[in-house]
This record gives C-alpha cells, sequence and structure tokens, in this order.
C-alpha cells in the first residue's frame, strides 16, 4: 500500500452558496489567524519522516485567505511537500488573484481544482455565488500560466436550468480546454437555503430524466473532446486524471488536518468536529482537536470497497472482492447483482464489472441494492 496521503481541511468562505453542505463559516481575519496557528501545531502531530504521495488543500475555500495568510499556511505544508507529488489547491473564481496564484506556484502547486459550477449569471446567483462568468475566465487565464493542471468543478439539474443551457455551460468549459472536471448534478442537501426554497415550493427540482439526459450529455461531449470519463462524476485529459481521489478510491490510507477533516490508518478512522472554535481550543489545551474515532469493522471495509471501485471505469474484480469479503458478490448481495445485470445496468467482462451507460445515471442506486 502506498504511504497516506495528506488533506487539509480550511473551513472558511467569502460565499454562502445556497446547496452547499461543507463545513465552513464566513471568512474572519481573526478566526483565520487562529486557525492557521493551529493547524500549524495540528501538522506538526503528523510522522515526522513521512512525505505523503498527494497533498490536497480544500474547504471551504483556502483561497478566501489573505496572501500572507495563504503564505503562512504553504509554509506550513512545506516540510510534507516532495517534487514527484500531486499538490492541489481549491481555487474561487472571486477570492484569487495574481499574487495569491503565484504563491500557490512558487511553493509548488501543481494542481487546481477551480469552482467554476456554471457560466451562466441568473444561474450563479441564484446558486449565492459571488463570481460571474467573466471572473471564470478571468482568473482561469492567470491559472493556466502557472499550474500545471487545472480541473473545473461543474454542477448541473439546477432548478430552472435548461437542457440547452447546460449544454453551452458544457462549450464554455471544453473551450477554455481545463485538463479535468469533476461534473455533479445538484445534491438536495437536507436544510440548505436552496432545498429549503424547493421544498417550499419556489422552485422546481428537475425531473430525473431531465438530471439523466443532462448527464448523458455530459458523457457524450466531453468523451468527444478527449475527456476520459474514469469515474462517475471524473473526466481526465491523458495524464491528469487526480492521483488524490484515486488513493481514495483504493482505500489508501490519508490523513486529514483542519475542523471536519478525517483521517483514515488502518482499520482506525478520526474525525476532526466540525466545529472551529472547538478545534482550535482543544490544540490549545490538550494538543490535539476534539474528534470522533471508530474502529472500521470488515462490514465497512467491504462497503466502502464495493462503492469506490464499482465507481471507476476500471470496475471492480469479483475475485478481489471475494478475497476481502470471504463471499461471492452474488451471495454478498442477495442475488440484486444478478439482477441489475438483468436489467442492463451492470456489465460483466470475465472477472470485472462495471456500471452500463444506464447504470451510471443511478450508480448510488446500483450501489445501494448491491449493499441491501
Ligand atoms: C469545497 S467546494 C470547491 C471550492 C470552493 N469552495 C468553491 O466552491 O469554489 C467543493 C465542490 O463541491 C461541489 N458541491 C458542493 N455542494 C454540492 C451540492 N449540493 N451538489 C452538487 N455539488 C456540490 C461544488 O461543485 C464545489 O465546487
Ligand atoms: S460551494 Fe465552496 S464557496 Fe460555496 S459555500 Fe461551499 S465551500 Fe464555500
Amino acid at each position: 500500500m502506498s504511504p497516506p496521503s495528506l488533506y487539509v481541511h480550511v473551513p472558511f468562505c467569502h460565499s454562502e452558496c445556497s446547496y452547499c453542505d461543507f463545513y465552513r463559516v464566513s471568512y474572519r481575519d481573526d478566526a483565520a489567524e487562529a486557525f492557521l496557528g493551529a493547524l500549524a501545531k495540528e501538522l506538526a502531530t503528523l510522522p515526522r519522516d513521512w512525505v505523503p504521495p498527494t497533498i490536497y488543500v480544500g474547504g471551504g475555500t483556502p483561497s478566501a485567505l489573505r496572501e500572507e495568510q495563504l503564505e503562512s499556511l504553504l509554509e506550513a505544508l512545506a516540510p510534507f511537500r516532495s517534487p514527484a507529488q500531486e499538490y492541489t489547491f481549491e481555487v474561487n473564481p472571486k477570492s484569487a488573484n495574481r499574487q495569491k496564484i503565484d504563491l500557490l506556484a512558487q511553493a509548488g502547486v501543481n494542481r487546481v481544482s477551480f469552482g467554476a459550477q456554471t457560466f451562466d449569471a441568473p444561474l450563479l446567483k441564484l446558486l449565492g455565488r459571488r463570481h460571474g462568468p467573466d471572473d471564470i475566465r478571468r482568473v482561469y487565464g492567470m491559472l493556466r500560466e502557472k499550474i500545471q493542471s487545472i480541473s473545473f468543478d461543474l454542477i448541473f439539474g439546477l432548478p430552472t436550468e435548461l437542457i440547452e443551457l447546460w449544454e453551452r455551460d458544457l462549450e464554455a468549459a471544453i473551450h477554455l480546454s481545463p485538463d479535468h472536471l469533476s461534473v455533479y448534478s445538484l445534491i438536495h442537501e437536507p436544510n440548505t437555503p436552496l432545498t429549503l426554497s424547493i421544498e417550499r415550493g419556489e422552485f422546481a427540482a428537475q425531473p430525473e430524466e431531465v438530471e439523466r439526459e443532462m448527464y448523458l450529455l455530459a458523457i457524450d461531449r466531453l468523451g468527444d473532446a478527449g475527456y476520459e470519463h474514469y469515474e462517475v462524476s471524473s473526466f481526465a485529459r491523458a495524464g491528469h486524471r487526480s492521483a488524490h481521489n484515486q488513493a481514495y478510491w483504493r482505500q489508501d490510507d490519508y490523513y486529514g488536518v483542519g475542523p471536519g477533516a478525517t483521517s483514515t490508518i488502518g482499520l482506525r478512522r478520526y474525525s476532526n468536529l466540525r466545529d472551529l472554535r472547538g478545534y482550535v481550543q482543544g490544540i490549545e489545551r490538550v494538543g490535539i482537536p476534539p474528534r470522533a474515532e471508530e474502529r472500521l469493522g470488515l462490514d465497512e471495509r467491504i462497503r466502502e470497497h464495493l462503492m469506490m471501485w464499482l465507481r471507476t471505469s476500471g470496475g471492480l474484480s469479483l475475485s478481489v472482492f471475494e478475497s476481502l469479503s470471504g463471499t461471492s458478490l452474488s451471495r454478498y448481495s442477495n442475488g440484486a447483482f444478478e439482477r441489475l445485470a438483468a436489467l442492463g445496468l451492470l456489465q460483466v467482462s470475465g472477472d470485472i464489472i462495471r456500471l452500463t451507460r444506464e447504470g451510471l445515471c443511478v450508480a448510488d442506486r446500483v450501489i445501494v441494492e448491491l449493499m441491501a
């Protein structure tokens, strides 16, 4: 197994996006300073002689930090750096600027995940984003000059969104030619402002049929434009798959630091609580943040194995599954495997099963059926 990867959670945002359930708080200068002090201490508790194969700095919005703060975060991460590593930062079109991008590039950041979401101004407004389509193009131009690999986040299936509009989003993204795209259908996260307004009837959720059509359009358009569809939501040009995500899917170990971050080392999983104040105080008082710990049972490892591999284009190996679980997938799933294959949602080739094109559209449900 590879050495553990490193995830860093920066819990600040300038926006309050209406759909988002990630752990984050509104940016405040003093809170960001306190967070960075505590984070440096948490990083100091990690193994000394370890060089993670990938570092991923996400959030929240790491680019929400002021330039000096970004510099101190990059300095705190310097001991974990190596030239061969994939080093990713999430960047938001509104809070990024040339100086911040220069700092990232100088520190060896070679991959940026860029929160574009959509190129449509009214939809960006509905999502509570502070950026406009011109910000995406302007910041992308700056990133392109300095950063080796750039990924776009796009969301589809938004209320009021027409298929033609999603098609224009895809064309606009392809025109800019990022190296990677993460394409998500809107998740209706409970109690977010957008979900609540859909529940109140102010907006209609997109019918499943429209979401399906939008997703298939993304697969076709991005495929034609030379992107490999290597995971349910992930598309990459040759050599630009996300190494960090692939490590998660292989169930490699990882350390996560920052409030709300999870670590998995062997069968031990611990999650820092989603509480910035508690995080800072915990580290000040006892040297570690408040966290929930669990020991992963075999059941959990099997479920995660199934879920992760089935989402990838490489598919799930039946023999590997059997050696991990001690039982065949047919028996484990109580025959759901055969039923789903007969419905054309799974395809078997030798030892490997994969989601079909129709199966990809309902990936989460197929996986739940197999685990039921
Ligand atoms: C931490 S954010 C990315 C960085 C930065 N905070 C930003 O938004 O620009 C992670 C990504 O998850 C996706 N996301 C968040 N909530 C979602 C939801 N409810 N449904 C679908 N995608 C979502 C968005 O595409 C977002 O860019
Ligand atoms: S989508 Fe990104 S910018 Fe918006 S609230 Fe969530 S983490 Fe913050």
